[in-house]
């Protein structure tokens, strides 16, 4: 029998896995994956079949597919005002996790320090343990979920290689504000900190306030790694296409990982996004999209006994449930599944610690009737 030492010990399946599988044993509805349960658009699903049938369906260049970054470059001058030359600062990946797992094993060496905030989006440490960095948690602070930035100051030192920040965050639902960039502006100037900024949400920012981009920082802009994703912006998640955008030294350096983790992401899916970017900018509509589903989940359960936290991005709401039990919230999630027929994701899953403070997790990017479904057994409970 081999003996395998995992490189990985403490990683098991994920709560995403965990609370599905648990859904669909007890046939509950599930609002614990962040997923949408409606169709992406007509056009961009008959774009993607009629290059298939041109029979584009060979290995894309290996930073993408040229059309594509163009696309996004002119994105970018549109809505962050910058300049991008889509040959060196533009790469296409599959989805927003192989962009984060290759900027991390490219940069991140044996004993280098890399500060995440929990809750933290699950990739980030795995990815950091595999390169035999260091992760180092910081809370963000509860309730608010603000970054303390003296806290970040004090743990900054010589071996910090990288900051990750999330903005919009899941599953803190919380957005950067300007004076975040500067005060991490301020902490890594003069330093070879580099960052990796996860915008995967960007467009999913409510109630008027606008998506601060890394990218609009003209300082941040040349150590930052910033990586997005298709599935989030365009409903297709299962897609499994993103890109990340990162000044030319850093991109050099980004490709040499990406190439030799999947070389190249698949081809008609790129032609077809980026010929739909040219005809459509209807991402512009997602925040009004999702904001009106926010609004209808949370006018729905206003009277229930759940605390609702403010929600400024992502697609998903928080519920505090410290007025109903004080079970620790992977039981209780587990129990309202099973019980109440309700999927969720408990927060204490986002912590290094398994911090608990009786937060449920829940994504409303679902049709009505499904959340209607949701507020009802919500108001029972
Ligand atoms: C914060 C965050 N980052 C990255 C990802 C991964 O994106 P993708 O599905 O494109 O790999 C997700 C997906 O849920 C996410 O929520």
């Amino acid at each position: 029998m081999i003996q395998l030492k995992s490189k990985l010990p403490q990683v098991g399946t994920t709560i995403f896995s965990v609370m599905s599988a648990l859904a669909n044993e007890h046939n509950a509805i599930n609002l614990s994956q962040g997923f949408p349960n409606y169709s992406c658009s007509e056009r961009l699903k008959n774009l993607v079949n009629e290059y298939i049938q041109k029979d584009m369906n060979q290995y894309a260049p290996m930073p993408g597919v040229y059309e594509l970054r163009k696309a996004l470059a002119d994105k970018a001058k549109k809505l962050y005002n910058i300049e991008l030359n889509p040959n060196d600062e533009i790469t296409i990946t599959a989805g927003g996790t192989q962009a984060i797992f290759s900027a991390i094993n490219t940069t991140i060496r044996e004993g280098d320090e890399v500060i995440i905030f929990e809750p933290a989006y699950d990739c980030y440490a795995p990815a950091i343990l595999l390169a035999g960095g260091i992760p180092k948690y910081i809370e963000l602070e509860f309730p608010e979920y603000e970054i303390n930035w003296t806290h970040v100051a004090r743990v900054i030192n010589s071996k910090t290689k990288m900051i990750i920040i999330n903005n919009p965050n899941n599953p803190a639902t919380k957005i950067l504000k300007k004076q975040d960039l500067e005060m991490l502006d301020k902490l890594t100037q003069g330093t070879d900190i580099l960052i990796l900024s996860d915008e995967v949400y960007e467009h999913l920012v409510f109630d008027k306030k606008t998506h601060v981009s890394i990218l609009m920082h003209k300082n941040l802009r040349e150590r930052s790694f910033v990586c997005f994703s298709f599935g989030k912006s365009y409903h297709v998640t299962g897609w499994k296409i993103g890109y990340t955008i990162a000044p030319p030294k850093l991109t050099n350096e980004f490709r040499k990982a990406h190439q030799f983790t999947v070389f190249a992401v698949n081809t008609p899916i790129q032609y077809a996004i980026a010929q739909y970017m040219n005809e459509s900018d209807d991402y512009n509509t997602l925040s009004k999209f999702y904001q009106e589903k926010r609004d209808y989940f949370i006018k729905g359960i206003k009277n229930s006994r759940f605390e609702i936290l403010p929600c400024e991005g992502s697609y998903f709401q928080l519920l505090s449930y410290k007025n109903i039990s004080d079970e620790k919230d992977l039981d209780f999630a587990k129990r309202l599944t099973i019980e109440k027929k309700i999927a969720s994701i408990p927060l204490s899953a986002f912590y290094n610690k398994n911090t608990d403070n009786k937060v449920l997790r829940f994504c409303f990017a679902k049709t009505d009737d499904l959340l209607d479904k949701g507020i009802e057994i919500i108001n029972e409970i």
